[in-house]
């Protein structure tokens, strides 16, 4: 159980602001983050759920959401609040880029090619990692379309994630939108855990007994 624990998820996608009226977006539902903060809070853990652009909604009364919309603001929302948590699981799908500048009034169309300069946002999962105390967990996401063990590997490394749960764009009916998702957790200590597919809901169920084994120790 997760009783006493508080526990920080983030989910969804961020918008990256262009000008007043367009973003960069991706196709982040936010289902598997709004799962996993219901399963957290079946398990009696206190939830701070920080969201960006979602068409969702939460029910349990132990979840607070904070809505946010872009990287930046994740980063500060969630840097305000980890301290004060026993762990986190990053399950949005931040933008790696947002633009350099964001244009006061609306791009007009134009003959000529649009080029937008993009610069890098805060990596939230690996600042997380660098401050993460030995009585906090980290637990991150990641997404690839190949060579997904290594990559995931290198994450779960990079970022000090306590394990990472890994999805692929190549398993049908997982990921974006789907209510279902097929994962397969990696963790620091080695261990490999293949799932076959399930709800998202059943999914969140199955990364909780994770989490509650790292709890535990
Ligand atoms: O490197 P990549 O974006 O694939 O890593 C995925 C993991 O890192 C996910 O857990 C995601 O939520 C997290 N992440 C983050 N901040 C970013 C980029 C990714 O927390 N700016």
């Amino acid at each position: 159980m997760l009783h006493g624990k508080r526990i920080l998820i983030t989910a969804g996608p961020t918008y990256e602001r262009i000008d007043p009226v367009r973003f960069i977006g991706n196709f982040s539902s936010g289902k598997m983050g709004f799962a996993l903060a219901e399963a957290c809070a079946e398990h009696g853990a206190e939830v701070l759920l920080v969201a960006g652009p979602v068409q969702l909604s939460v029910t349990h009364r132990n979840i607070r959401r904070i809505d946010v919309v872009s990287a930046a603001e994740m980063y500060e929302t969630v840097m305000e609040h980890f301290a004060t948590c026993d762990g986190a699981i990053l399950c949005a799908a931040v933008a790696d880029f947002t633009p350099l500048t964001v244009a006061d009034t609306k791009l007009k169309r134009g003959t000529d090619t649009l080029t937008l300069n993009l610069k890098p946002t805060k990596d939230i999962a690996a600042a997380l990692g660098a401050c993460k105390r030995n009585d906090q967990f980290l637990v991150g996401f990641a997404l690839e379309t190949d060579n997904e063990e290594q990559h995931a590997l290198d994450k779960l490394r990079r970022k000090n994630f306590d394990f990472i749960v890994l999805n692929s764009l190549n398993d049908s009916h997982a990921c974006f939108g789907y209510d279902t998702n097929k994962i397969t957790v990696l963790t620091a200590a080695g261990e490999r855990v293949a799932y076959p597919l399930k709800s998202k809901t059943e999914v969140a169920a199955d990364i909780v007994r994770q989490i509650e084994n790292i709890v535990a120790k």
